[in-house]
């Protein structure tokens, strides 16, 4: 190694890029990602992600999906090269996998691609993922896929997307006609026009591209698909604000691309927007100071855990985002909640094909440490340094069910297994303030059925789960009145003996409530004036 270490993680550092792709299912994440590796060059055969999501869904039964879960973890994250730059892609489950996992991998990354369906719109999952985003001021960029089909107006879809999600839209291509009228893409920035050509295994890079924005020969050529495009784009120039990056970087502005994953259109551009646009790993804030991620020190921090695929074994796998230095793989690391000293040999990083060993990483990427319960969600590890980052949030559940034990002998094991189950992140377990059967919350269906079938199959415990009243979560505090210490607790007394029937607590004894309706807890907060409700909880 020639160059100083201090000066090559800073290069490492500024090269990388770390995304999440977030859509609604079935809007073309899986046929845009695989196109993203495609153009790095990650992979070579086009149909290989798609075929692998194939297996995963074409079975209702999620026994199926459990079996395959080392696919699952080798796909949730892809490591490829482009230009100059190392870029991490995370994946966010969808579908019937959609869990806090989802949620919670939206914190390990520094941007957002937002894949809409052109035809949909908006559509609810997006718009929950979203969510998160805003409330991080996550950098998002935003393809609208599938122009190949009939869809919605382009004016229509950037207002709403304006209105749904309140950010500015700022067109960095627009749409010449759509579905079988679809002729290509203005680049309103290099002024040029990408002709469209369908074809899933068209190489990328050779389709045809006119250069100006009015090109007189283009009315001719695409008639009155041209001419309306050029009409919106008048429209869209006099009304959309110019391109601010710092305005991008805080998630107020968000840049638009057009295109079909599916034909491998417009996906270059997004691509090339991401490399450019995109933020490398910035500082990150940890209770005892800042830390910027080109110091020398290597520091991580779990965001997700994962069961290993062999369930009498136990093992999981903790994802860690590096947030400073580097890391290497033998070194001797702490986990600094609980100060034991790990020195995994066995570090996993994720690459679109298969999991491979991996000898380095610096901020930005993601590792896999294969553990038995020495690691948990939202844990630091550092090479020595008593540092814990903030910022992992728990997200309050919008399911719940109540769980028994069916056999009163194994209650030990049912406690041992939520517990363990809770840790991984899997299911939230709450115990009523009045009432002993203790109920489990979460944010998608399946975990619910994940976890019975692991208690019986790795505890050995078979639990009965019965569907539960509550649909709404919050978890309450209550501050100080001024010049009044203890009065917060006070009050916050007063509210759990006032409301025990709906009180719950959590695996770190916060005090939750559980409501029916979302109304209830309108009334609630009028009536509580002093209480609040947070709907995430951060890791303490
Ligand atoms: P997801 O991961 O977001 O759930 O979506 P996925 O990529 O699986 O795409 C969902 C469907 O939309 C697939 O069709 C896919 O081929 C199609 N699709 C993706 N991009 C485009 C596009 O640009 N244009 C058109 N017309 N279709 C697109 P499917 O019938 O469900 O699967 P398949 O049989 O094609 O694999």
């Amino acid at each position: 190694m020639s160059e100083p270490i201090a000066s090559r993680i800073e290069t490492e550092v500024r090269r990388r890029r770390t995304f999440a792709i977030i859509s609604h299912p079935d809007a073309g994440k899986t046929t845009l990602t695989e196109k993203l590796l495609l153009f790095s060059g990650a992979i070579q055969i086009a149909g290989s992600v798609k075929a692998r999501k194939a297996t995963r869904h074409a079975t209702s039964d999620w026994m199926e999906i459990e079996k395959q879960r080392g696919i699952s973890v080798a796909s949730s994250v892809m490591q490829m090269e482009y230009r100059d730059c190392v870029i991490n892609l995370l994946d966010t489950p969808g579908h019937q996998d959609f869990s806090e996992d989802t949620y919670r991998v939206l914190t390990a990354v520094d941007a957002a691609l937002m894949v809409i369906d052109a035809a949909n719109g908006v559509e609810p999952q997006t718009r929950r993922l979203l969510q998160v985003c805003r409330a991080r001021n996550t950098p998002i960029l935003t393809f609208v896929n599938k122009m190949d089909r009939e869809v919605k107006d382009p004016l229509a879809l950037m207002d709403e997307i304006e209105r749904e999600l309140g950010m500015t839209v700022v067109p960095f291509t627009w749409p010449v006609g759509m579905g079988k009228q679809f002729h290509g893409v203005m680049d309103l920035r290099q002024q040029r026009m990408r002709v469209f050509a369908g074809g899933e295994d068209r190489a990328a890079g050779t389709e045809e591209v006119l250069e100006g924005l009015n090109n007189p020969a283009y009315a001719e050529r695409f008639g009155m698909q041209y001419e309306q495009a050029e009409g919106e784009i008048e429209l869209v120039r006099e009304a959309a604000p110019e391109f601010v990056h710092g305005d991008f970087l805080t998630g107020k502005q968000t840049p638009m691309f057009f295109g079909s994953a599916v034909n491998n259109f417009g996906v270059q551009e997004v691509l090339d927007a991401l490399v450019e646009l995109a933020p490398p790993p910035d500082v990150r804030q940890a209770m005892q100071r800042t830390v910027k991620p080109e110091e020398p020190k290597f520091t991580g921090v779990v965001f997700k855990i994962q069961a290993n695929m062999d369930p009498s074994h136990r093992d999981r796998i903790a994802f860690l985002r590096v947030a400073s230095g580097r890391f290497e793989r033998g070194m001797n690391l702490k986990v600094v909640r609980s100060g034991k000293t790990l020195r995994p040999n066995s570090v996993v990083t994720f690459m679109s094909q298969k999991r491979e060993l991996l000898d380095e990483a610096f901020a930005g990427d993601i590792i896999g440490i294969p553990n038995h319960g020495v690691l948990q969600l939202g844990d630091t590890i550092t090479e020595g340094e008593a540092l814990q980052y903030t910022g992992l949030p728990f997200f309050a559940p919008e399911m719940f069910r109540s769980v028994e034990v069916a056999d009163p002998l194994r209650t030990k094991q049912l406690r041992e297994g939520l517990r363990q189950l809770g840790e991984e992140g899997a299911i939230q377990v709450f115990r009523p303030e009045a009432g002993s059967v203790l109920l489990l919350g979460a944010v998608g269906q399946l975990q619910f059925e994940v976890v019975a079938h692991r208690l019986e199959h790795e505890y050995g415990c078979k639990a009965r789960v019965a569907p539960a009243r509550y649909n709404v979560a919050r978890w309450v505090t209550c501050d100080d009145a001024e010049g009044q210490p203890g009065s917060g607790e006070k009050e916050l007394r007063r509210f759990i003996d006032h409301n025990a029937h709906r009180v719950a607590w959590d695996a770190v004894n916060a005090p939750t409530v559980l409501l029916e309706y979302a109304g209830e807890l309108r009334a609630m907060q009028e009536n509580w004036p002093r209480i609040k409700f947070h709907a995430l909880r951060e890791h303490a």
